[in-house]
């Protein structure tokens, strides 16, 4: 690189280097001679410091020219000492200001409290550090630091001003993009800082909790709306596991709300923190899952009820059958055998519908009680589990033309009302579906025991139950009933055909 001071590179020694000639000069010379040999050096020392000077001044010329950012040098008083070329573009400055203190200036960039900032830099000898803006809206982070002599005294301050214009955009930009992904939620969103203030919180939260974003925005959590969120397991979740897991989803909280009362919500939060750094905030999303647990709860319990009403429907009907259809029967056939006790008084024709009319009467009593029988089995209470199920695949046999194996244990244990009833209604449903839908010609009834538990296996050998179709409000009872009885239920199937077995748990009656 050119070097435009000859003196640079062979700069002159300091005074202090140089010998010290005079001071070892005999006392014997001349007080004249002595005088102007002392006055010559005194001027080299002179010329020296001089050169000196005007090389360190070039140097810091070129030096401040050379810097691409605007600086200013201020004297303790808040006077312009020297600024660089671009503080000059940037701050509007001119060179006489020098000397003319900063704030008596209109310089382009507004400075709030520039007085007060430099006596707090000088004071504690400090950065101080503050975003600002010019008059077209562009960011500069002003910087303040105390001018420190060689002596170590301050002596003013330097402001430096850094672009920060780029940084900002994108900074805002990235907010923006953020605050629309929070608002375009359709679900209660809060972003808190690491101290749970909420930064911010999307329209969904304000209007579930009823808060306004006033209220709401930069408070702690806890203290929101009468200290609705001051809830021990969300303390406990923000406070404890946050901090060491950066993550929690699907945590069940349920709590009474002053204003929308108990509900129970579901909470996910997550620890987010800027790419380049920066303290973490932390997301929690709120979900309300009132409703939705009641619609599980009231889906849970729509098998029970549907086997419920089911088996109080087919109580009423057989109690129909059996109390009203079947005594207008059993009167009729009284009718008739009176009719048949004067006989003799018909012709051949008369007797033979006569007859025919009293078979009738008794068949259809007959198909009657069975009905009512199936629709609510008494034989359960009179003849057990045991004689129910022979009675039932004996009369499902002949109405149906299908060949069915009945496979029983010696004994069967007396079992509760509950516990017979959903076998007795298991067996019946299965043999009905392999009458219905099988195609099978046989079935097969297998009923086991041990000391805990009875075993009922119902199989066929038909088309098996398709992949596709949906469990009936049948096998939907099935299984209804013998969850309630805390047993098991399994249905196998395949083309071969369909077997359906459970196992209920049995607490033996004591006689
Ligand atoms: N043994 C079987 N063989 C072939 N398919 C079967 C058999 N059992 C059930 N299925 C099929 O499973 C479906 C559901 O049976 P489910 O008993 O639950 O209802 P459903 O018999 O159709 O009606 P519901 O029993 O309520 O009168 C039936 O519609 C049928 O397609
Ligand atoms: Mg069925």
């Amino acid at each position: 690189m050119e070097n435009p001071d000859p003196t640079k590179g062979a700069r002159p020694q300091s005074a202090s280097k140089r010998p010290q000639a005079a001071t070892h000069r005999p006392r014997n010379k001349s007080l004249s001679v002595a005088s102007n040999e002392e006055l010559t050096t005194l001027n080299e020392e002179l010329q020296n410091r001089n050169t000196e000077l005007s090389t360190l001044n070039n140097d810091l010329n070129n030096l401040v020219n050379s810097i691409n950012v605007p600086v200013v040098m201020l004297s303790r008083d808040l006077g312009i000492r020297r600024y660089t070329p671009l503080a000059e573009k940037v701050l509007n400055l001119i060179p006489t200001d020098i000397g003319r203190p900063i704030t008596d200036l209109k310089p382009n960039i507004d400075l709030p409290n520039l007085e007060s900032l430099v006596a707090e830099s000088i004071e504690t000898m400090n950065l101080k550090e503050l975003e600002v803006q010019d008059r077209r809206g562009h960011w500069y982070s002003l910087r303040i630091r105390p001018y420190k002599t060689s002596d170590n005294v301050i002596d003013g301050t330097v402001l430096t001003l850094m672009d920060i214009d780029a940084l900002k955009t994108e900074v805002n930009e990235l907010h923006l993009y953020a605050e629309s992904i929070v608002e375009t939620v359709r679900q209660p969103l809060v972003v808190l800082d690491a101290n749970l203030h909420v930064i911010t919180a999307n329209a969904f939260f304000f209007e579930k909790f009823h808060v306004t974003p006033e209220e709401t925005k930069g408070n702690f959590l806890y203290a929101l709306g009468d200290g609705q969120w001051n809830i021990p397991a969300l303390r406990e979740l923000l406070e404890r596991i946050l901090p060491s897991q950066t993550a929690f989803e699907g945590f069940e909280v349920k709590h009474k709300f002053p204003v929308i009362g108990e509900r129970l919500m579901l909470l996910n939060a997550r620890q987010i923190r800027a790419r380049g750094g920066g303290a973490p905030l932390i997301l929690l999303a709120i979900e309300d899952i009132t409703e939705r647990k009641k619609a599980e709860e009231a889906m849970r319990a729509l098998p029970r009820q549907l086997v419920e009403s089911q088996e109080e429907e087919r109580r009423r009907i057989a109690r129909e059958l059996h109390d009203s259809t079947g005594q207008t029967m059993a009167a009729l056939a009284l009718n008739l055998s009176v009719l048949d006790g004067k006989a003799s008084c018909l012709d051949g024709k008369g007797r033979a519908a006569l007859n025919d009319s009293l078979k009738l009467a008794s068949q259809v009593s007959e198909e009657l009680r069975n009905i009512s029988y199936v629709l609510h089995p008494p034989a359960l209470d009179e003849m057990g589990l045991e004689g129910a199920l022979r009675w039932y695949v004996d009369s499902f046999v002949k109405r149906t033309g299908l060949r069915v194996d009945l496979v029983l244990p010696s004994t069967l244990p007396c079992m509760p009302e509950p516990a017979r009833l959903t076998a007795f209604r298991l067996v019946q449903e299965a043999l009905t579906n392999t009458q219905r839908h099988s195609g099978s010609k046989t079935a097969k009834v297998v009923v086991s025991r041990d000391d805990s538990a009875i075993s009922l296996e119902v199989s066929d050998e038909g088309s098996g139950i398709a992949p596709d179709r949906a469990l009936g409000l049948g096998l939907l009872g099935m299984r209804e009933r013998v969850n309630q009885l805390g047993g098991r239920l399994d249905i196998t199937s395949d083309d071969g055909g369909t077997k359906v077995k459970a196992v209920l748990p049995i607490s033996i009656e004591k006689s």
